[in-house]
């Protein structure tokens, strides 16, 4: 088999976020988050009646999980802080939540561990979504102000800050496919969500530049974005439509979000269609081309799970009125997950690093998140030790790895890899149903954590940086 290294200076790691790992829901002083809210409204909407309250219980494991990591070989990890942890409903810090991710990271320093943190991982407070959210320009602006308080808070701390992670999903997600509370099927507001997201993203760079400026960040810090940057894909033999169909997915989930972070503009072709073509009014103000400006950040993480495979719409709109720019196709040589429903194609990583190569050439990138969610893994536990075989596990990691060591080799500036889920974790409506750990979280033996055959894999590919 063919080996492939990695460069001696790419770090590995792992990522998670707050709203997933933590617990402690309504403890030290946290508000609800629509997580709270939906797990409290409608708990049937969760896979097992199991809702946001106790994450993987991290905040009672940390030192644990801190030192699994360590000991698997990792230099670093992704989480994010809860902007209803660590500020309250005037917008102070509520220094119970303060306290806590100073703990953090002081212990997290003490193992050796770099933290990066993300500010928003799809956790608005719930008091800020009764004044409309992300619709709202206002919450926009007292997210710049969290952002502001956390960076003064964790300043000499942290080295590694993000704005959001995955910006598209909340429109996508809450306000046009209606998948997740609040459930619309609204585009327009969707339009909304991710433009006023996009806002909120650029004031909260301003306002560290403004800080570090100050002297308040340390100096070796970096501030990005991370987006599931899904490669766009059609026919091999594209129509004009499907053509068209490509550009605006591709313009919606993956320009959109790398022409602001690196130009600081959002895509003219993509706001045109969308405001002559289709009508849509965005909630733009005079002078937002220059707040836009503001985004531009000093690296990006990359989310990546499965690409995008679109073909022309076989109608205008979908039954709610809203437009349909693509539908899926299905390339006859797919190979899917199927627990997850998404398809596996490790080259979409060396494509994304050529996309970034060709035309984001300055842009330093990482892969910030890929893994592999399996249902029903307590069936593949070895009889005797009750151990989970993840073969596929190992095989998913390395086949991605493969092709990301192929991209630096062809000139890719990607720095470095966080597998998504260490450790199980608790993955919104779907809870726990599919698993994505290194590392198996048993539910019913007070969240004990056991490392899976994948583990020892991971360590050493994480010691010697070859993968094989
Ligand atoms: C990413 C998110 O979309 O994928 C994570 O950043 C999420 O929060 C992960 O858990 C896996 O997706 P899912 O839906 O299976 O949990």
């Amino acid at each position: 088999m063919a080996q492939y290294e990695l460069p001696q200076n790419f770090f590995f790691g792992a990522a998670m976020s707050g709203p997933q790992t933590e617990g402690g829901w309504n403890t030290g002083g946290k508000l609800e988050n629509l997580w709270d809210t939906w797990s409290n409204e409608d708990i049937s909407s969760f896979y097992n009646r199991v809702g946001s309250y106790v994450g993987n219980d991290f905040m009672h494991h940390y030192k644990e999980d801190l030192a699994l990591l360590k000991d698997l070989g990792l230099d670093s990890y992704r989480t994010s802080i809860q902007w209803s942890r660590l500020i309250d409903q005037d917008g102070n810090i509520n220094p119970e939540g303060a306290a806590w991710y100073h703990e953090l990271f002081r212990a997290s320093r003490e193992a050796g561990l770099e933290v990066f943190v993300n500010l928003y991982h799809f956790d608005m407070p719930t008091y800020l979504f009764r004044r409309g959210g992300w619709q709202n320009r206002e919450v926009c602006e007292a997210y710049a102000n969290y952002a502001a308080k956390a960076f003064e808070e964790f300043g000499q701390e942290i080295r590694y800050w993000f704005t959001f992670n995955e910006p598209i999903v909340e429109p996508e997600q809450r306000y046009w496919h209606g998948v997740w509370y609040p459930r619309h099927h609204n585009f327009q507001e969707a339009c909304e969500v991710q433009y006023n997201i996009s806002i909120a993203h650029a004031l909260a760079v301003s306002r560290y530049r403004e800080l570090y400026r100050a002297g308040k960040i340390r100096e070796d810090a970096r501030i990005g974005m991370i987006c599931n940057f899904s490669p766009s894909y059609t026919k091999d033999d594209p129509s004009e439509a499907d053509l068209e169909a490509l550009r605006m997915n591709d313009g919606l989930t993956n320009r959109w979000w790398l022409d602001l972070v690196t130009r600081g503009e959002l895509p003219a072709d993509v706001i045109d269609t969308l405001t002559k073509d289709l009508g849509i009014v965005l909630p733009a103000r005079a002078y937002d081309a220059d707040v836009l400006k503001g985004g531009v950040v000093d690296w990006i993480g990359c989310n990546y799970y499965q690409p995008s495979r679109v073909q022309a719409p076989s109608k205008t709109h979908d039954e709610w009125g809203n437009p349909l720019f693509a539908e899926p196709y299905i390339w006859p040589e797919r190979v899917m997950n199927e627990s997850r429903g998404w398809e596996i194609y490790p080259k979409g990583i060396y494509d994304f690093g050529m996309k970034c190569k060709n035309e984001y050439p300055e842009l330093e990138w990482f892969v910030s998140e890929n893994g592999i969610g399996i249902e029903r893994e307590y069936l593949n536990k070895d009889p005797e030790t009750q151990q989970v075989m993840d073969d596929y596990r190992i095989d998913f990691v390395r086949d991605h790895l493969t092709w990301v060591a192929r991209a630096i080799a062809d000139g890719a500036r990607c720095v470095g890899y966080h597998y998504w889920g260490l450790i199980d974790n608790w993955s919104w409506a779907n809870a726990f149903k599919n698993r994505y750990g290194f590392v198996e979280v048993d539910l019913m033996e007070n969240y004990e954590r056991r490392p899976k055959k994948s583990a020892a894999w991971l360590k050493q590919v994480a010691e010697t940086h070859v993968v094989a």
